[in-house]
């Protein structure tokens, strides 16, 4: 069978990306094609390449808040890797809504929150603030509005007495990596019934 291409967007060390990696083997419908950074020293690009994946890196910097210069250069490497599903894991920039829409549907994204609670940044401080017993993450598909597309699966975690940010972080960063692999396998087999861990 011809599996589905996977593009993997990062920003960072990729812990998300390696558990993609990992788990696209075997009778898994899809198979990684492309781990693309916008940080040309992202850890996750070394990772990627040890694991023989084709990585590219086009740096954000140079094109200095015009975001559709950045992302027309972005789409290049991303084109030319033929992807059916692209898997944001960890990809720090905000997309606009003319790249949005040209990958709409063929898109995911995992964000460290139970949406529709704590769209965008510092979701674990968040949830501490708000003294929320539990927390979690949550993989969607990307529209055009930051953080709300259609919810494809969900993990929970409890939060403990004496957590902080960190160790909040960390634990639910364990689930992502169950949850984001469990979610791209459905996806890649047509499936977008949602799915809840934990
Ligand atoms: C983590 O904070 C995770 O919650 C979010 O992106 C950050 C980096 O993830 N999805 P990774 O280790 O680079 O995959």
């Amino acid at each position: 069978m011809s599996h589905a291409r996977v593009a993997i967007l990062l920003s960072g060390g990729g812990s998300n990306m390696l558990a993609l990696l990992d788990s696209m083997q075997g009778d898994h419908p899809a198979r990684p094609c492309l781990v693309l950074s916008n940080d040309p020293d992202a850890g996750g690009l070394i990772r990627a390449a040890a694991r023989g994946v084709p990585t590219a890196a086009v740096d954000h910097r140079p094109f200095a808040g015009d975001r559709a210069a950045f992302e027309a250069e972005l789409m290049k490497p991303l084109v030319a890797a033929r992807p059916d599903i692209i898997c944001l894991a960890g990809f720090m920039r905000v997309l606009t809504a003319d790249f949005v829409s040209h990958w709409q549907g063929r898109m995911l994204n995992i964000h460290p929150s139970l949406l529709p609670l704590y769209r965008g940044l510092h979701t674990h401080a968040r949830a501490l603030e708000a003294g929320d017993r539990e927390h979690g993450c949550s993989v969607h598909e990307v529209t055009a509005e930051l953080d709300d597309g259609p919810v494809l699966g969900q993990a929970r975690v409890a939060v403990l007495p004496g957590d902080d940010a960190a160790t909040l972080a960390a634990r639910v960063l364990e689930q992502e990596h169950a949850l984001y692999p469990a979610v791209l396998r459905r996806f890649a087999a047509g499936e977008r019934q949602p799915i809840l861990l934990g």
